[in-house]
C-alpha cells in the first residue's frame, strides 16, 4: 500500500458522477443522453442494495377503478400529517408513466389476464384503498434491478465502477475557488486496490439508498450505511425528518438468518397475524387490521411482544389455497422451506426490524440539493413524499420520478456547467494502516444495539439522552481512527453511521410528540403545534440567497 499520494494523474472530469446503482441511480443514467459522459459507482457489485431485494412491487394507478385523488389521499393520510402534498401528486401523477418506461426497459410483471388492468395483476398492502401494487411475484426489485443493470451494461457512455466507495464530496471552496460554493467531484476509495482516487464532475448524484444498518436488526442489505447521507451533511446539505425509521412489521424470526422480509402483500393476500395460542390480535388496534400503515401493525406487535414476554408473533397464510401462495409469493416460500417452514401449512414466526429511512437529504422539485452541482435521489433523499411514514411501495416509486425529473434537470443545465479544474489529490502520507481493527468492529456493534435498544420502536427521552452520550463518545473516537489511520470500508461505514445516528437521535429529540415512526411514551399522542418536518442545518450551510 503506498504512503505517499496515491493518484499520480488527474483523470477527465464526468458529466454526471452517480454514486448508487440501486433503482434510482440506474434509472437516471439510462435517461442521461448517450452524449454525455458518466459513471455510475456502487460500492459492490452494481446489483447489491435494496433494490434488489424489494419484494412487493410498486405502487401506482393502472387500474381503471383506482384514481390519483385516491393514490394522494391514501400517501397522505399513511404520512401523518406530514407528505408536502405537492411532492406527493407530482409523484402520484408521475406513478403511471414511470410503469411505463419500466415495461420500456424489459421489466416482466406478473400478468393476470382476468383481472382487466392492461393484463398486469396488481396487489394490495398496507394504507392502499385499492389494488395498485404491481410486481413481479415476490422479487420485483430483482426484476427492476437486473433489468436496468442489463440495460446500462449496454452502454458505452457509462464507467461502471463497482467495489468503489465513495468516500466523501469535493467541494469547491476546498479548492479555493471563487464563485458560489458548488460540489466539484468525490473521493472513492478502489476496495480492491487499496487507494484513494480524486474524481472530477460537473455534476454528482447521490443515489446511495438508506440507513436501516444503524439498527441491529434489519430487512436491508449491508451497504444501507447513509453514506450520501453523511456526506452531504458534511458537505454542508440540510437533511430533514430523520427521526422517521420505518420498522417493517414482518421479517422472519429465525435465531439463524438475518432478517429476512416477509411482504407485505402477504398480508395483502389475506395473511392474519396471530399470538402464539392462535388469537388474531390486529383488528384490536386498527379496523383496517393488518392491512393498517406500517406504524400502526409494527407497534402493535412490538406491544403484543413486550406485554406477553414473546420472542415473535405469527404470520398466518395457511388457510389460502397451496398453489395460490406458491404461486404469489415463490422467492418467500422457498426461502422459508430452507429454513425450515412450510408457509402453506403452517404460520411463519415474525418480529418487526428496522426497513426504510423516510428522512434524508433535502432536495427540490428537480433533486437539487443545498449545494449547487450536487443532485439526491432514491432513498437517501428527503423529497416530503412520505411525511411521518412511508406508505408501502411507494418508494420504488419515488426513485423511478426523482430519477427522471434529475434527468431532466442536469439536460437542461449541463451545457452551462464549466468543467471543474484540477483536484487535490489524497494525502495519506500522515496514516498508518491500522493496529486495532476490533475497534471499528467494536464499535459498529456497540452502535447499532443502542440505536436498536434506545432510538427502535418506542422512544423516550431518557432513552434518546442515553443514546447521545453513546454517539458523541463514538464520533470522537471515530474522528480520531479517522485522522489516524489509512481508511478501509468498514472505518468508512461506521463513520457514516455514526453521523446518520445522531442525525436520527437529535431529531428525535427535537419532536416531543407521537407521529408516524416516531413514536415516544414520554409524548404519546401528536401535537398540532408540531406539525412541520424536522429540519437540521449543518454549521457551513449556506442559505438559498448565497448560493445563486
Ligand atoms: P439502493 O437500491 O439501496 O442502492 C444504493 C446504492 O448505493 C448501491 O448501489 C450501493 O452500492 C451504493 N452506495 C451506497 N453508499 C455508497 C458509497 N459510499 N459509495 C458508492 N456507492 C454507494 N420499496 C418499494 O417501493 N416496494 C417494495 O416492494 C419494497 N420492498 C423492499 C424489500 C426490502 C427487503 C427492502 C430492504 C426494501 C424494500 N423497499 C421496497 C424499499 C426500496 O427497495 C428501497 O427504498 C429502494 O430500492 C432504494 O433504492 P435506491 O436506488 O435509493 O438505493
Ligand atoms: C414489502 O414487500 O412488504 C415491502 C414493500 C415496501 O417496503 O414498500
Amino acid at each position: 500500500m503506498p504512503q505517499l499520494k496515491s493518484v499520480m494523474t488527474q483523470p477527465v472530469p464526468y458529466d454526471v458522477l452517480i454514486i448508487g446503482s440501486g433503482a434510482a441511480g440506474l434509472s437516471l443514467a439510462l435517461q442521461l443522453p448517450e452524449s454525455l459522459r458518466i459513471a455510475v459507482v456502487a460500492k459492490r457489485d452494481l446489483c447489491e442494495g435494496n433494490t434488489l431485494y424489494a419484494q412487493g412491487g410498486i405502487s401506482a394507478v393502472l387500474d381503471a377503478n383506482d384514481s390519483l385523488e385516491s393514490h394522494v389521499a391514501d400517501t397522505l393520510d399513511a404520512g401523518g400529517g406530514l407528505c408536502d402534498e405537492a411532492a406527493v401528486r407530482r409523484v402520484v401523477e408521475h406513478g403511471p408513466e414511470s410503469i411505463g418506461w419500466l415495461l420500456e426497459q424489459g421489466v416482466e410483471f406478473t400478468r393476470t389476464p382476468a383481472t382487466g388492468t392492461a393484463g398486469y395483476h396488481l396487489t394490495r398492502e398496507g394504507g392502499h384503498t385499492h389494488r395498485r401494487v404491481i410486481h413481479a411475484a415476490d422479487a420485483t426489485g430483482r426484476a427492476v434491478e437486473t433489468t436496468l443493470a442489463d440495460r446500462l451494461h449496454a452502454r458505452s457512455n457509462t464507467d461502471i465502477l463497482e467495489r468503489h466507495i465513495a468516500v466523501d464530496l469535493i467541494t469547491s471552496d476546498k479548492l479555493g475557488l471563487t464563485g458560489p460554493r458548488r460540489c466539484v467531484g468525490a473521493y472513492l476509495l478502489n476496495l480492491d486496490a487499496g487507494h484513494v482516487r480524486s474524481i472530477p464532475a460537473k455534476c454528482v448524484v447521490l443515489a446511495t439508498g438508506g440507513a436501516a444498518k444503524a439498527y441491529l436488526y434489519t430487512s436491508n442489505p449491508d451497504v444501507a450505511t447513509g453514506d450520501g447521507i453523511a456526506m452531504a451533511w458534511r458537505a454542508g446539505c440540510r437533511v430533514a425528518n430523520m427521526e422517521f425509521i420505518q420498522f417493517h412489521p414482518t421479517c422472519l424470526y429465525h435465531p439463524d438468518a438475518k432478517a429476512s422480509l416477509i411482504s407485505e402483500a402477504v398480508r395483502g393476500e389475506g395473511g392474519r397475524l396471530l399470538l402464539p395460542d392462535g388469537t388474531r390480535f390486529m383488528p384490536a388496534f386498527d379496523e383496517r387490521a393488518e392491512l393498517a400503515p406500517r406504524d400502526i401493525v409494527a407497534r402493535a406487535i412490538d406491544h403484543e411482544m413486550k406485554r406477553l414476554g414473546i420472542d415473535c408473533v405469527l404470520l398466518d397464510i395457511s388457510h389460502k389455497d397451496a398453489d395460490f401462495v406458491r404461486g404469489h409469493f415463490p422467492t418467500i416460500y422457498e426461502h422459508c422451506l430452507a429454513l425450515g417452514f412450510d408457509m402453506t401449512k403452517e404460520p411463519l414466526p415474525v418480529v418487526p426490524a428496522a426497513h426504510y429511512t423516510c428522512g434524508g437529504v433535502i432536495t427540490g422539485a428537480d433533486a437539487q440539493t443545498d449545494l449547487r452541482g450536487l443532485y439526491a435521489i432514491g432513498e437517501t433523499a428527503y423529497t416530503g413524499l412520505h411525511g411521518a411514514n412511508r406508505m408501502a411501495s411507494n418508494s420504488l416509486l419515488e426513485c423511478l420520478v426523482f430519477a427522471n425529473l434529475a434527468a431532466r434537470d442536469i439536460m437542461a443545465r449541463i451545457d452551462a456547467l464549466t468543467a471543474p479544474p484540477a483536484l487535490p489529490t489524497w494525502d495519506e502520507s500522515r496514516v498508518t494502516n491500522s493496529d486495532e481493527e476490533v475497534v471499528v468492529a467494536h464499535n459498529w456493534d456497540e452502535l447499532r444495539r443502542f440505536m436498536w435498544d434506545y432510538v427502535g420502536i418506542v422512544r423516550t427521552d431518557k432513552r434518546l439522552q442515553r443514546a447521545k452520550r453513546r454517539v458523541n463518545l463514538l464520533r470522537q473516537e471515530i474522528a480520531e481512527y479517522y485522522g489516524n489511520f489509512r481508511v478501509t470500508n468498514d472505518l468508512l461505514e461506521l463513520r457514516n453511521l455514526v453521523d446518520v445516528a445522531d442525525l436520527i437521535i437529535c431529531s428525535a429529540q427535537r419532536r416531543k410528540e407521537s407521529r408516524g415512526l416516531h413514536y415516544t411514551l414520554d409524548y404519546p399522542r401528536p401535537d398540532e403545534s408540531q406539525r412541520h418536518p424536522t429540519i437540521l442545518i449543518p454549521d457551513h450551510y449556506v442559505p438559498a440567497s448565497g448560493r445563486s
